[in-house]
This record gives C-alpha cells, sequence and structure tokens, in this order.
C-alpha cells in the first residue's frame, strides 16, 4: 500500500519521465520530546518520528531532480545552496563509502514543513538514501544508512549536526519514541502510548523561519568542544554537573544545559516507561528553560508558546530540535488542546508576532520502502 505522499511522487516520476520509477520510498520528519544539543556532545536523545514525510521516486536516468513542491527541477550533480544539495549530498556520500551509485533522476514531494525544526533535511535525506540503496542493492543497514546521511549533511551541505534526526528518521518505529546514545550509538525503542493516557502533543510552528547554516548552530558546537577540551574530557557526555561548574562564562551556561539535560532524558525515559507523564512533562519545562538561559536558543514566540501552555495547563512544554525559531511542543490533556491554541494565537497577536502554525501528530513509523 502506497501512502498519499509517495503516490504523488509516484506520479511526478511517471509524468516527467515518462516511464514507472524503479523505487518509491518515504521517511518521516521528527520532533525530539527531550535531550537537546546533546547528539553532538555524545550524549542522549528521545526524538520520535511524525506522520509527515518526504517520498522520493527514483530510477535509472540522466533526467535530474525534480522537486513536486516547488515545481523545479536541478541536475543530479553540482551544488546550489538548494533542496537538491539534500539528495546530491546522499549521492556522494554513497559514493565516496565505496558504493557504486549509478546515474538517477527523481522526483520528490513532501508534507514536513520546512525549516521549522521538524527535520525536513534528514527526511529528505534518509529518502534518498533508502531508495538509493534499494536501487543498487548495496543492503546497508539503517544505522550506517543513517551515518551516511549525516555525513552527506556535514560534508557536502556544510552543517555540522549531530546523528539524531538521521537516526529518527530511519530507525523510529510505529507509535514510540526512540533513545538514541549517541556515543555508542545504540537506539532503544520506548512506547509511547498517548492515547491511552488521554494526552497529545501539540506542535506550535512560530514559523520563525531558520536555516542552521545561518544561524549559531555551529558556534554552539564549537563553544560545547572548547568547555570540553578545558575540563580534559573527550565530549561533555563525560562531565558531570559538578565538574561544568568549574567552566566560566559561555562555556559554564552551555556546558550546563548540555550536562543536566543529558540527566533529563535518562529520568524522562524512565518516567515514559511508568507512564508517569506528570514526572515526563517537569522535565520538558526544565528542559525549555535551560535551553533559553543557558543555551541561549529560544526566541520570544518560542517562550511565549511555552508560557501559555503552562498558562493552558499543559504537563510540559519546550522548544524542539535546534532552537532559533521554529517549533515547540506541548504535552497536554486531549481536551485542552484546543483552548492553549486559542491562548497562544491571542499572545502571539498581542504582541504582534506573525500567525502561529498548529497541529498535531502520531508517533509514526521511520523510513520504508513503499510497495
Ligand atoms: C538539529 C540537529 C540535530 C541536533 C538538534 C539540537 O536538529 O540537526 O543533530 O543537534 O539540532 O538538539
Amino acid at each position: 500500500m502506497m501512502r498519499e505522499i509517495e503516490r504523488r511522487a509516484a506520479e511526478a516520476y511517471q509524468n516527467r519521465f515518462g516511464r514507472e520509477p524503479a523505487v518509491v520510498a518515504s521517511a518521516p520528519g521528527r520532533i525530539n520530546l527531550i535531550g537537546e544539543h546533546t547528539d553532538y556532545n555524545g550524549g542522549f536523545v528521545l526524538p520520535c518520528a511524525i506522520d509527515r514525510r518526504i517520498a522520493i521516486a527514483l530510477g535509472p536516468g540522466e533526467g535530474g531532480l525534480y522537486s513536486v513542491d516547488y515545481a523545479e527541477a536541478r541536475p543530479c550533480d553540482g551544488k546550489d545552496d538548494s533542496w537538491a544539495d539534500y539528495p546530491r549530498g546522499v549521492a556522494w556520500s554513497l559514493s565516496d563509502a565505496g558504493f557504486s551509485v549509478p546515474p538517477f533522476q527523481a522526483a520528490i514531494a513532501g508534507d514536513v514543513p520546512q525549516a521549522a525544526g521538524l527535520s525536513s533535511s534528514a527526511a529528505i535525506e534518509a529518502a534518498t538514501a533508502l531508495a538509493l540503496d534499494a536501487l543498487g542493492q548495496f543492503a546497508i543497514p539503517r544505522k550506517r544508512l543513517a551515518l551516511l546521511c549525516q555525513r552527506a549533511e556535514n560534508a557536502f551541505v556544510g552543517v555540522n549536526c549531530g546523528i539524531m534526526d538521521q537516526y529518527a528518521s530511519l530507525l523510529c518505529q510505529d507509535g514510540a519514541a526512540l533513545l538514541i546514545d549517541c556515543r555508542s550509538l545504540e537506539a532503544e525503542t520506548v512506547p509511547l502510548n498517548l492515547d491511552a493516557a488521554g494526552l497529545s502533543l501539540l506542535v506550535c510552528d512560530t514559523r520563525v523561519k531558520r536555516g542552521l547554516g545561518a544561524t549559531g548552530y555551529n558556534e554552539r558546537r564549537a563553544t560545547c568542544e572548547q568547555a570540553a577540551r578545558i575540563l580534559g574530557v573527550a565530549q561533555l557526555r563525560d562531565a558531570t554537573i559538578v565538574d561544568a561548574a568549574r567552566l566560566a562564562g559561555l562555556e559554564l551556561k552551555r556546558a550546563r544545559h548540555v550536562v543536566s539535560e543529558d540527566d533529563r532524558v535518562l529520568a524522562a525515559v524512565t518516567a515514559l516507561r511508568a507512564a508517569d507523564f506528570t514526572t515526563f512533562g517537569h522535565l520538558m519545562y526544565e528542559s525549555h528553560n535551560s535551553l533559553r538561559d543557558d543555551y541561549e536558543v529560544s526566541v520570544p514566540e518560542l517562550d511565549t508558546f511555552v508560557d501559555a501552555a503552562r498558562e493552558a495547563g499543559a504537563l510540559g512544554a519546550r522548544l524542539t530540535g535546534a532552537g532559533f525559531g521554529g517549533c515547540a511542543i506541548a504535552l497536554i490533556a486531549r481536551p485542552a488542546a484546543t483552548s492553549l491554541i486559542e491562548l497562544a494565537r491571542r499572545r502571539f497577536a498581542k504582541r504582534e508576532f506573525g500567525e502561529p502554525g498548529f497541529y498535531t501528530f502520531r508517533p509514526a513509523a521511520g523510513a520504508e520502502v513503499a510497495g
């Protein structure tokens, strides 16, 4: 059974290239429940895939890359700081690792909100990687594919991202979150049964656009590396809160966030396993405060939503993803979600912010080859 979005990509391929694609694959965006800016410090994260995906229809040929959403075509080679750099980067990454990627053409369609912190870039990478893997019959294991996608983003696109998004997109299971140890690269499924608890995860897209390259993301990462050097540890994963207190200035603030966030992720997993959503929610609020005050990646729109969530009685709320704009999430009793949306809208209007977008999602399956 093809998903609607996969059908759209397949039809676009057929229309553009005049034949059936050899393979259709799709991969989801993600939200991160907790564990922000910990992945590149060797720490823990707890993302979950969402039911918004990017689909790619692909086959051998020289017809280039076509985006249904942008209604534009781009060549398979080169680099031009557009959406096409992601599939190109993945093809490069696979080739560079010794897989003989044949010349291919592709049509891409998606419904993951872009530049919103929901990992549309990891979704396009994961879908491309899985499709090329199927086309070339390489049988690359999922974790290796995720690393190859990350390499595409680091070395080709030029964003020094961690492993979380690619792992989430390729390894998440339906109805569950994924605990990732970003050092050992072990991943463990954690059931996320929101329905049984009468809860929903409301996503607020502040529509404050961000591109990771243009933000302080790489700079935050460099400060963390510097903090680890000063402490004499390989990565901040190896530091305790007492160690972090020996630092000063920016290094102190950044390290305090990272070290305390790792602890919060593990506490959050324990809470989830016990279906203790109250504790889980508290940890979300604490995470947000730490991201706002110590890591300094929040923006007034994200803070406004989190404050509104608290006022509306949400169990927890926080920014999700890198920050600097994008999305926040709230864990809230299902009947109260509507009043939170109304309250947040009023608060945004009062502060003359742009109109935010809202949606709820279901924890969804990771990347799949369709059909
Ligand atoms: C972005 C990166 C991830 C991670 C988050 C922050 O989403 O792609 O690797 O670092 O920011 O937690």
